[in-house]
């Protein structure tokens, strides 16, 4: 069912199944924070069977709900080989372009989509690079590097996600922005940050993945605790789940061999403060802040967002640098979606 805020006006999409038909409904907007009611009376109560089934499955929680969250991590596919291999080699100053080319020589399908995006009006060299070696040249290894993480989790981070209130594509949106934004903001405060703080951006909600399922099985749970409107999403995941998507996403990026720097921004992104003292973490940090200011991908957890009151302060930024931040972040989501 599409829903209208009436208050900000923004539309979303809350799957069927997760809907209480035969009830009347009230919930915070995940952009501006106004009640959204809904009166679902006149439509009749459907789903018995699934609703029988779902609390089979709700019945699971504490330290066994957790264990089984942290088993079905293994169902998430891994990044392609060829990606990490990529980031190895180009991660070694001594390599040379030999090797790269040797190893997308086995992957065409990568090879190919590299060129796709490397000709987006992102880079600005629409149409010019037809070759992986010109890729090299004309864009330099760390560009490289930031095409290969966008293409590895492309098809991963696409998915919808009843649970988090994201259609298809909306959490890729979220995660293109966050990467960015990480990246704009590293160039001001730490440039040799960037590309670092481009990764984690771009996966840092990837416990997400894992964790929606949870979610949709417990909807009333979550409804529940979140019916005051003085507890985060992330609140709820915690206390229903025992476990939230942060510290899931870390256990995923150990799996993939991400390096710890990352995995530990990627475990702090909503609670930079406990990093210690983590530069990444609190650039990721902000940078979540200011994608959920532009609207691009807002799932339901965009509701009462908390942004660390040090975070401005610990990268020196000021509240005017934020607009100017999200004016490129949408530019840059726009152009390379293209
Ligand atoms: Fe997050
Ligand atoms: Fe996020």
């Amino acid at each position: 069912m599409r829903v209208t805020c009436s208050n900000c006006h923004k539309g979303f999409v809350i799957p069927d199944e997760r809907l209480p038909m035969g009830k009347k409904i009230a919930f915070p907007c995940p952009a501006c924070k106004g009640t959204i009611e809904l009166d679902l009376r006149t439509t009749s109560a459907r789903n018995d069977g699934q609703r029988t089934q779902k609390k089979q499955d709700d019945s699971l929680t504490g330290q066994a709900l957790k264990k089984k969250i942290l088993r079905h991590m293994k169902d998430l596919p891994p990044i392609p080989q060829t990606i990490l291999k990529a980031r190895d080699v180009m991660a070694n100053p001594d390599s040379d372009f030999k090797e790269l080319a040797n190893l997308f020589e086995t992957d065409q399908a990568i090879a190919a989509k590299i060129l796709k995006l490397a000709n987006s009006p992102y880079y600005g060299y629409s149409g010019k690079i037809t070759s992986i070696q010109r890729a090299s040249v004309i864009l330099g290894h760390r560009t490289l590097v930031e095409l290969l993480t966008v293409i590895g989790t492309a098809g991963l981070l696409g998915n919808k996600l009843v649970g988090y209130w994201l259609d298809s594509g909306a959490l890729w949106k979220h995660s293109l922005a966050v990467a960015f934004g990480s990246k704009i903001i590293a160039s001001k405060t730490e440039p040799a940050l960037s590309n670092d703080a481009f990764t984690s951006g771009l996966i840092h909600d990837v416990g997400k993945l894992i964790l929606d399922q949870y979610i949709k099985e417990r909807w009333e749970l979550f409804e529940k605790f979140m019916v005051d409107g003085e507890h985060t999403f992330l609140d709820a995941e915690k206390k229903i789940l025992d476990l939230d998507h942060a510290e899931v996403a870390s256990e995923v990026c150990k799996s993939w061999n991400i390096p710890e720097p990352l995995t530990v921004a990627i475990r702090y992104h909503h609670h930079p403060s406990q990093s210690n003292g983590s530069e990444l973490a609190y650039i990721v940090h902000v940078a979540d802040a200011i994608a959920m200011m532009t609207g691009l991908g807002l799932g339901i957890d965009g509701t009462l967002y908390q942004m660390d009151d040090k975070a401005m302060e610990f990268l020196n930024l000021r509240e005017e640098n934020l607009n100017d931040i999200m004016g490129k972040v949408l530019e840059a989501v726009q152009k390379i979606s293209e």
